[in-house]
């Protein structure tokens, strides 16, 4: 007699994810009090506020229907993605047609489209929010305060790899010391091989002696639509939030494949104020109208310190 069939491991989807979810409706306490009306997601990172740099770099990858997750006092991000009359009026009777083209493009950008997270209780119930939108296929999200450099490659890799492999796959970097309690902490399942790494299982916010490795989870994740089921099997964290690595870590405990794209590029958490004026400053130094003077600038300021 023949043995029973053996169960056999997830097939890897072989669906490109073509949807992007921004969760973008955290209280963003670290930047208080200048997040008590903006939100932090507006912020400008030199002139353009931060939001826009991560839809652009969704759209970029093609992935041309963005979902941001807003909530109280967050009315202004659905603004900032309209036309505006007014202010286009006033540019064109200026003939400033590169500013001009600059206010336009954040309505051209991707088909946006919005839902409200009623509490901010946590990065997981945000993402729970986007199933209706999401529907039966992979996605990603991009978290609304982390910007990616946009001449440094992660996002396409990531989609190429959960293209080929399905489940779960992380944006990591390599942290030191004491930095990894900032971040989830992933056990590694191997080697680096071609920028991947499989993932074993991760842990949020660990304290340092409890950190899996140095490799930290950023604010990028290409996601399977089982994580919506995740989520609802997943209790709340120790700071009383529904944690989305918590969640993730049930799907891989369910046997999910997750992966991790190791990223050594520019990065800036927009939400944290030191990372945030790095940003600024740098990304001021190299912008085309007002690289060479502002830089100029600083150097001497520099050396008055
Ligand atoms: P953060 O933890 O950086 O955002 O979440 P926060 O809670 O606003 O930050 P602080 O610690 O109070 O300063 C990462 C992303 O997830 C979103 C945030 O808007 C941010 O873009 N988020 C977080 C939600 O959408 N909902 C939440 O309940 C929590």
């Amino acid at each position: 007699m023949s043995s029973p069939p053996r169960p056999q491991p997830a097939t890897p989807t072989v669906l490109r994810a073509r949807k992007a979810v921004i969760p973008a409706a955290g209280l963003g306490t670290r930047f208080a009090p200048a997040t008590k009306v903006v939100p932090k997601e507006l912020l400008p990172v030199v002139d353009v506020p931060a939001l826009e740099y991560i839809v652009a770099e969704a759209a970029r990858v093609g992935l041309a229907d963005v979902l941001v997750i807003t909530g109280r006092g967050k009315d202004a991000i659905e603004g900032h993605f309209d036309a505006a009359p007014e202010v286009e009026d006033a540019l064109e009777r200026k003939g400033d047609e590169h500013r001009l083209a600059r206010v336009r493009r954040s309505t051209d950008l991707a088909r946006m489209h919005y839902t409200r997270q009623r509490e901010a209780r946590g990065l997981g119930d945000a993402v729970s929010y986007a199933e209706a939108f999401v529907g039966n296929e992979p996605f990603a999200v991009l978290l609304g305060d982390d910007i990616i450099d946009e001449r440094d490659v992660l996002l396409a890799r990531m989609l190429e790899v959960q293209a080929e492999r399905g489940g779960i796959v992380l944006g990591l970097i390599e942290v030191e010391g004491a930095a990894i309690s900032l971040y989830g902490s992933i056990k590694p399942a191997g080697d680096v091989v071609d920028g991947v790494i499989a993932v074993e299982t991760l842990i949020e916010k660990p304290k340092p002696e409890e950190a899996l490795s140095n490799l930290a989870v950023i604010g990028r994740y290409v996601l399977p639509p089982q994580i919506f089921d995740a989520l609802r099997r997943t209790e709340l964290g120790a700071r009383g939030e529904l944690e989305l690595t918590d969640a993730m870590r049930v799907l891989g405990q369910d046997g999910v494949p997750m992966h991790g794209v190791v990223f050594s590029g520019r990065r800036y958490d927009t939400g944290d104020r030191q990372d945030y004026l790095r940003a600024v400053v740098r990304l001021a130094c190299e912008h085309p109208e007002l690289g060479a003077d502002f830089s100029g600038w600083l150097t001497e300021f520099v050396r008055t310190l």
